[in-house]
């Protein structure tokens, strides 16, 4: 029987737009300043961005074109390109299969934090500057269990349903164009940030480094963060890869989605440091800094409400795009390999996520004290993938392309048959792939779990 067409990205500006579209979301907003906060600033800006280029861009790279070379899923497409009798390879689609699971169970909870600020927003309820009373509001929210249970299941029903209905395509439109205004709202909060009178303290915190504050722990997750940032490590760039053109610029596509992702994470960091010494937050607060901050900095400016409601509200819409690639891991591997349909493989990924989000909801309420080396369920899935199944899915990623697909191959892909003049940059990148990449990546994963 003749397989049944794979659906593909249709234009390159296409492929750009569902690739950042995975890359710019809840990492950027919540997680980069809320790591950069707690981990010293600028230091671990400075090791972000080494691991960003020398490992995530190379990384990135890769990835996307095991996947279009394959065109299948995250499992399947290690069995195609694999030499006959290498069948392990493929465990690095199934890590990604459990990493996508294990990362939704606590995005999502996060996104329905954002989709219930978008109600408090409007409400007035976070108008504020003083800490307490932003630190109040946020507890009330996590500390109840059902509300974190229904605003996470709300988020798994719509974006679950997105998948069911093949509304995908409707919704990258969508995205395409709110997305850009959350970058000009993120541009207005830097304006107003730079302009309140802890903007000074605030900036020397993100950009003048302190050395002494990066240790192996620090290092480890800085890399993490670079994994997640770009969606890596786990198969989403493979699937998406696989979904990319013949003609597509890989290189160049993967630094543009790079550099546009890195500077929408340094405009939530401009627009939320100098708040949280002008207004006296702790840089360190963790996963609620966003949610007290951002509200501070509206709080302070004319209109304030009306802005806050629209910046959590593309905030959630931004978050879209990055569950949906998440979800497209799990989904693509259920369909294309046990014949499942669309339907019931976004039921069943979701009802797994469901279960699974279960525990990280209620870590903040209930489940507080249930705790595995130390970290509650929501840290432990955070750490779990961040620091260890997306490091690990890179080197294997790094070990596959430099040492089995190789030199030839990588050319003939990356160059699309050579109809691109990239030799030089190709070699480049091939030698970061090969020897650098996985070498670093194993150094600070060794050392950042303490096992050297
Ligand atoms: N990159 C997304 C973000 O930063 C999260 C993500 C991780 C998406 C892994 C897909 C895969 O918000």
């Amino acid at each position: 029987m003749p397989k049944p067409p794979r659906d593909a990205f249709t234009t390159t500006f296409g492929v750009l737009v569902a690739t950042l579209g995975s890359a710019i979301g809840l990492g950027n907003i919540w997680k980069f300043p809320s790591l950069t906060g707690a981990n010293g600033g600028a230091s671990f800006l400075l090791v972000y961005l080494a691991a960003t280029l020398l490992v995530g861009l190379p990384v990135m790279i890769a990835e996307t074109m095991l996947g279009r070379a394959a065109r299948a899923n995250a499992v399947t497409s290690f069995e195609i390109l694999a030499p006959r009798g290498q069948w392990g390879w493929k465990a690095i689609g199934w890590m990604g299969f459990a990493a996508a699971l294990l990362i939704m169970a606590f995005y999502s909870e996060v996104a329905g934090w954002v989709y219930a600020y978008i109600f408090k927003a409007v409400s007035g309820e976070i108008s504020t500057i003083d800490p307490k009373v932003a630190g109040a509001a946020f507890g009330a929210l996590v500390s109840s269990p059902l509300t974190v249970l229904a605003w996470q299941w709300v988020v798994l029903a719509l974006t679950g349903g997105i998948i069911m209905f093949g509304v995908s395509k409707g919704i990258e439109a969508v995205t395409r164009r709110l997305v850009p205004l959350l970058f000009i709202l993120l541009l207005v909060l830097c304006v107003r940030s730079l302009t309140l009178a802890g903007a000074g303290k605030g900036l020397a915190f993100l950009f003048q480094p302190d050395f002494a504050k990066i240790t192996p722990a620090v290092v480890l997750t800085a890399l993490g963060l670079a994994f997640f940032k770009l969606s890596l490590g786990m198969g989403t760039m493979l699937t998406y890869g696989s979904y990319f053109r013949d003609e597509q610029n890989i290189p160049w596509t993967a630094t543009r989605v790079m550099l546009a992702d890195l500077s929408v994470s340094l405009l939530a960091g401009i627009a939320i440091f100098p708040a949280v010494f002008t207004f006296g937050f702790a840089p360190s607060a963790g996963p609620s800094l966003v949610f007290m901050t951002i509200p501070a900095v509206f709080t302070s400016m004319p209109g304030g409400i009306v802005f806050m409601t629209i910046f959590f509200f593309l905030t959630a819409i931004a978050s879209v795009g990055a569950i949906l690639s998440l979800l497209e891991v799990p989904a693509a591997i259920l369909s294309e390999r046990y014949g499942l349909g669309r339907k019931s493989a976004a039921v069943l990924t979701i009802a797994a996520i469901a279960l699974l989000g279960v525990p990280a909801s209620l870590s903040q309420s209930l489940m507080e004290n249930v705790k595995l080396f130390g970290l509650n369920p929501f840290d432990l899935f955070d750490y779990l993938t961040s620091n260890v199944l997306l490091p690990l899915g890179g080197i294997l990623i790094c070990l596959f392309v430099g040492w089995v697909y190789g030199p030839e191959k990588t050319e003939q892909s990356l160059s699309n048959h050579g109809a691109l003049a990239n030799r030089g940059l190709i070699r480049a990148t091939f030698f970061l792939i090969r020897f650098v990449a996985p070498l670093a990546i194993a150094i600070v994963l060794l050392n950042g779990l303490k096992l050297i």
